[in-house]
């Protein structure tokens, strides 16, 4: 097939990587890409959210399938676009990005759907939000309805930071519009995972669990970052937990979606905070009453879970994503291989901050002559170099037969590698170790 994955981060090149994996061979191509896309596709210079741009390719080159990784071009409309030129797209139109790009969107549709969520309510006057926290109890969690590039959430301990939140969204207008409206959240207690389900309208496939790893430093310390890492399968998400997932979570906001008129293909990414004797740590149970609660859905694959999850796959990746974007995805288009990955990324000091760009990274073929799968996210080539060029730099994963040979062979690849003001965490996947 004719492929054009859009993107250029590490969750585009591991999707580049898995297509370049499927026995059949493909052509791909990848927009715009990065220093790593370049060795499995042909990367084109049309920015990921560039609508027109992408669109207007697609009419030249007559791809067989668009892949969408990042969720700006989804929630802008690029499906909607493609479909129009009769280009099939893998990823939701528009209104279905919703489930992402607004928050309180997402919670109606959970509600309707009887899904099992924190308790919210929508606030866009900071005075009424504040007299309302009390019914919340502490912690509590404080949301911006929009795209916030994950800033957006804080987790408030005292009175005194809920409301200061409140009042950086709807009164200082920190987030511009996306802050307009703010959700006050029930916090949850638990472990929180990762489920990425592939849809196709009406039916929905699970991939393999994960765990990210939001904290920028070692023993989950520091602020959030868009993930230092992560893990598959997740120990949290016991083999009980999958049929669950699917039936009171994924497939009711599917069938919610639909009775809106939204029909939902592409990637469903539930976040989900689990909270039993398995999950770790124990709390009280959420107000729901069940033991699964969505934190959060996401349009796209998940970054950087998705480095830890597609190369668990085997069969056919093209296959499965056709499917799911042509409404006839089955449970056989994917197989799981049996064995554990985990991923690493190598990050920019400063990173979730300001960092520098420009270093030169060295020890590439080194770390993958370890067997490890070197995955760029923030890189560049210039002269013959390889630059970083983003915070998240790299996404480093093994694969093995455990968890530990898996995680132990992701770090010995990132022990080669080197580059100015290096850093990532040396603790991923500590919360499935910690179970003992
Ligand atoms: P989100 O962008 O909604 O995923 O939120 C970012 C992070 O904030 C999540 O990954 C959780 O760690 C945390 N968070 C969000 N909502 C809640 C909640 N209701 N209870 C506990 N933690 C939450
Ligand atoms: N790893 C979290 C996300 O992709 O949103």
């Amino acid at each position: 097939m004719k492929i054009l994955v859009v993107g250029s981060g590490g969750r585009e090149h591991a999707i580049a990587w898995r297509l370049a994996q499927d026995k059949e061979g493909h052509e791909l191509y990848c927009a715009p890409g990065n220093a790593g896309t370049a060795a499995v596709a042909t990367n084109v210079a049309i920015a990921a959210d560039d609508i027109e741009g992408i669109a207007a390719w697609a009419t030249v080159n007559h791809p067989d399938l668009v892949v969408v990784g990042p969720e700006a071009p989804l929630v802008k409309g690029l499906v909607d676009a493609l479909q129009g030129i009769g280009v099939t797209a893998f990823g939701p139109v528009a209104a279905g990005a919703r489930m992402e790009g607004s928050k309180r969107f997402a919670k109606e549709v959970m509600d309707a759907a009887g899904v099992p969520t924190g308790k919210a309510e929508v606030f866009t006057d900071a005075a009424a939000a504040k007299a309302a926290l009390l019914s919340f109890g502490l912690p509590v969690v404080i949301k911006a309805d929009g795209l916030a590039a994950g800033k957006g959430v804080i987790v408030a301990e005292t009175t005194a930071d809920a409301e200061a939140a409140i009042d950086d969204m709807l009164v200082g207008n920190k987030f511009g519009a996306a802050g307009a409206e703010v959700l006050i959240e029930e916090f949850l207690h638990g472990e929180e995972c990762s489920i990425l389900a592939l849809v196709d309208g009406e039916n929905a496939v699970l991939l393999p669990s994960s765990q990210d790893h939001k904290r920028v430093f070692d023993g989950d310390k520091g602020p959030n970052t868009g993930g230092m890492g992560a893990y598959s399968p997740a120990p949290v998400v016991t083999a009980d937990k999958l049929p669950e997932i699917k039936e009171k979570i994924i497939l009711p906001v599917v069938r919610e979606l639909k009775k809106r008129g939204i029909t939902y293909r592409g990637v469903l990414y539930a976040g989900l905070m689990v909270n039993d004797a398995n999950s770790n740590p124990h709390g009280p149970l959420a107000k729901s009453g069940s033991t699964v609660n969505v934190v959060e859905f996401n349009a796209r694959f998940g970054d950087p879970e998705t480095e830890a999850v597609l190369p668990r796959l085997g069969g056919s990746f093209a296959t499965a994503l056709l499917h799911a974007a042509t409404g006839r995805l089955k449970d056989e288009d994917v197989v799981v291989k049996d064995e554990a990955a985990a991923t690493v990324i190598v990050a920019s000091g400063g990173y979730p901050g300001s960092y520098e760009k420009g270093k030169a990274i060295t020890g590439l073929s080194e770390a993958a002559e370890t067997g490890a799968i070197v995955f760029h996210c923030g890189t560049k080539t210039a002269d013959g170099n390889i630059l970083t060029s983003g915070g998240r730099v790299l996404s480093v994963t093994g694969m093995g037969a455990t968890l530990r040979e898996a995680v132990d062979k992701a770090y010995a690849g990132v022990g080669k590698i080197a580059f100015d003001k290096m850093f990532y965490r040396k603790d991923i996947a500590h919360r499935a170790f910690d179970r003992g």
